[in-house]
């Protein structure tokens, strides 16, 4: 019996070989990242493509992301608009935005990508709503203001998505000295007082181990 870890990556890429097709933009971001020493926090195949049927079965036309990386979900996200689509991705690391444009570029999607290099606070405010779908996916101790710009910024069935809401299980501790699951705490705090989203949480599990992602519909804004 293999330790949970190994079987969790083992599922994740037994069905990613069979589902997802190598893809040479998406493998040269990652490659891109690992030799930059960019930290491996992307976000998995799995999810990548989670998120990309989630963008076209709403039928998103402009999309926001908060943290960009390498770009990997971004790239992922953007192959899910239509031609005339819009993504605007939003990072605070100099080095992260020059690594993610040449991956966009190459990714051939630099016409429907625009990176907003600076801290998401400063650049949310310069943006011009609506968006169809918002991928929260940055630092986390701020993640209630991101929800409060990410509600600003949509119209009534918008999705807005945040990754690394489990945390390995240290989600459930109330005292967790970690500023990371304070952030997260306080969003579902949030989340569960507003009357303006309809939301759950998916766990999951792979090569990223234990973690989970929020999903809230907009209801009203
Ligand atoms: C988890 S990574 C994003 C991964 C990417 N979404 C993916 O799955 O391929 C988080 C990114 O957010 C950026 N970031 C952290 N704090 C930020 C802030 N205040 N404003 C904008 N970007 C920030 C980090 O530099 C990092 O590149």
């Amino acid at each position: 019996m293999q330790d949970p870890q190994s079987q969790w990556t083992a599922i994740d890429n037994y069905f990613a070989a069979h589902l997802i097709p190598p893809d040479a933009a998406l493998d040269a971001a990652l490659q891109s990242a690992t030799a930059a020493n960019l930290p491996n926090i992307h976000v998995a195949p799995n999810q990548g493509k989670l998120l990309h049927l989630l963008a076209q079965s709403i039928n998103a036309t402009r999309i926001l992301e908060i943290g960009t990386l390498a770009a990997y979900s971004t790239i992922w996200l953007a192959r899910a608009l239509p031609p005339t689509g819009q993504l605007i991705t939003l990072e605070a690391n100099p080095t992260h935005a020059e690594i993610a444009r040449k991956n966009i570029a190459r990714a051939n999607l630099s016409h429907l990508i625009q990176l907003l290099e600076g801290p998401a606070l400063t650049t949310l405010p310069t943006l011009n709503p609506p968006f169809d779908l918002i991928f929260i996916d940055a630092d986390k101790p701020p993640l209630p203001d991101y929800f409060s710009w990410s509600l600003k910024l949509s119209h009534p069935g918008t999705l807005i998505i945040a990754d690394n809401v489990v945390r390995r299980g240290a989600i459930l501790n109330p005292d967790s000295p970690d500023p990371a699951v304070q952030g997260v705490r306080r969003l579902v705090d949030l989340i569960a007082r507003s009357p303006h989203v309809s939301a759950t949480t998916l766990q999951t599990v792979g090569p990223k181990g234990h973690d989970g992602l929020l999903l809230a519909r907009v209801l009203t804004v």
